[in-house]
Order: structure tokens, then sequence, then C-alpha cells
């Protein structure tokens, strides 16, 4: 085992002893519910218990490319509630930025959509966006881009944008079910094996290739879970350490044990 023990304080005392400079952070939905998100799974809040006015077969086929080709109203419907613009990033959000501009950052992986890691001033080349984002859109036929100015204009009024060129549904670039993650993800998932700690934020692991991430953690690297629950074998290592719990509390708790808090609400009350 390499902390001294398996709580906050002991990754704290590792990360400064240790000059820890490779941190691998992932995240998912539940790192922006504070900032009014809903997030996927989570039972009465989550998006998927809450689409019985879309009428689908199945939660998930309101993401899923081949029900989209057929009938993209439904995600539409949804986008609106989703779409970037109106968030302000948490205190989770500002923890990611601070562990960057103490260079302690080796890469950021999220599942999500939001872009708030990127309003939370992290670089776009730390970012890692797994299942992409609504920063772009294309016509899922001939693959054109599509204005953005046009693709807010659809959103807002729950309109489906047709391509320019041929008509074809367009979608903005978030990976749905049955589609291929993007590029970077590929080139980068092997960076965990360098990493020195690794950090899960709110995520529920249920989703791959993502979940399979923090298993490339060497053995012997420290895995710190911030959750409201325990998930995909987190825990299962010895060196494993759990917060169980709100994330924006337990990055405070793991602020404070390194001195950071005051830096941290400084950056989250910019
Ligand atoms: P999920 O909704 O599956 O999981 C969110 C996790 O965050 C759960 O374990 C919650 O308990 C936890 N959580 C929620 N709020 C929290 C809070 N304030 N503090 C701490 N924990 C909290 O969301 P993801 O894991 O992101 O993919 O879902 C993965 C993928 O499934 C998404 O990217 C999306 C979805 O289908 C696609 O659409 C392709």
């Amino acid at each position: 085992q390499v902390l001294e023990a398996r709580n906050i304080d002991a990754v704290a005392k590792y990360i400064q002893e240790k000059n820890v400079r490779h941190i691998v952070v992932m995240v998912g939905a539940g790192i922006s519910t504070s900032a009014g998100i809903p997030d996927f799974r989570s039972p009465g809040t989550g998006i998927y218990d809450n689409l019985a006015h879309l009428d689908l077969p199945d939660a998930e086929d309101v993401f899923d490319i081949g029900f989209f080709r057929n009938n993209p109203r439904p995600f539409y419907a949804l986008a609106r509630e989703l779409y970037p613009g109106k968030f302000r990033p948490t205190v989770a959000h500002c923890f990611i930025k601070l562990l960057h501009d103490k260079g302690r950052l080796l890469k950021h992986f999220t599942q999500n959509i939001d872009c708030l890691e990127r309003q939370a001033g992290l670089p776009g080349e730390m970012i890692i966006e797994a299942h992409g984002s609504f920063a772009s859109q294309h016509c899922i036929d001939c693959k054109a881009q599509f204005p953005d100015e046009l693709i807010k204009k659809a959103v807002q009024t729950g309109e489906v944008p047709r391509c320019l060129e041929c008509k074809g549904f367009v979608k903005p670039d978030i990976v749905f079910f049955g589609e291929a993650l993007p590029e970077e993800f590929f080139l980068n998932r092997h960076l965990p094996e360098d990493a020195d700690l690794c950090i899960v934020m709110g995520t529920s692991l249920s989703v791959q290739p993502f979940a399979s991430l923090p298993g490339f953690c060497k053995d012997g690297v420290p895995r710190v879970l911030i959750n409201m629950e325990r998930v995909g074998g987190m825990g299962s290592r010895p060196d494993d350490v759990l917060l169980l719990g709100d994330c924006d509390a337990g990055v405070r708790k793991f602020a404070k044990a390194l001195g950071w808090l005051e830096e941290l609400e400084a950056l989250w009350e910019k």
C-alpha cells in the first residue's frame, strides 16, 4: 500500500510529498447537477426517469443513432434543456481548473457535453470530450457541417434542423449510442497508465469504453472516487479512497486537506 491510510488527508500528503504532477481526472454528469443540469441515471431526478412525455420505447433511445435517423424529435425536445450557455461551472469544475493551475493535471476525461470545463477556464488541450460536445454539428447523411447560428435557433424553437445541402437531419457532434467515440479519445486512452493519481467524479461508470479508464491506472497508483454512490469497482484496490456524497463537498474537503480551499473558493466566486 502506497497511502498511509485510506482517507483524503493521506492522498493530500501523497500529492505533496511525492510531488504528484500527472493526475488524470474522469468525470460524468454528476459534477454538473449542482449547476442545474440533471444527470442520466439518478432515480427520480435523472434524465432517463423523466422522459415519459417523449413516449420512447426505451429511455436511452433519445441518444441512439438508429432511433434518431427515424425520429429526431425526442432528442430535439430534450436538447433545449441541455444546450450550453445558461449554466455556470460548479465547485467541482473549478477544482479541476485548480489542479491544472498548480501544474498537476495530466489530462481531464469527460463524458459531459455541457462544455462547463472550458467555461471554468480549463484549456481545450487538457480536455478529452469522450462523448463529443454541442460545439459543432453535421448532417447525418452527407456529413456537411451546419452553421452554429442556425442550430441555436432550431434548438430554441424545438424544430429539427435540416441540412442545407441534402435536407438530411442535422445532429450536434455528441456521441450517440451506436456511434464511435472521437479519435482523440482513442489517442489518449492510454494516459491513465502514466498517471500518478486518478480522480473519478460524478459518474456511474456504466458506459463503455469510458468506464474502463480507471482500470488502466497501474497498481499502486491511488484512485479517488468522489461520488454519491460506489461505482465501477472503485474501492477494490488497496490505494483506492472513497469520498461518498456530494462532489462539491468532496472537492472542498480535498482542497482543504491540500491547503487550497481559499484558492478554490476564489476561483469559484470569480
Ligand atoms: P449517470 O447519470 O449515469 O451517473 C451520474 C453519477 O453521478 C451517479 O453515480 C450519481 O449518483 C452521481 N451524482 C449525481 N449527482 C451528484 C453530486 N452532486 N455529487 C456526487 N455524485 C453525484 O451519468 P454518467 O456517468 O455521466 O452518454 O453517464 C454516462 C453516459 O451515459 C453519458 O455520457 C451519456 C449517458 O447515456 C451518452 O449520451 C452517449
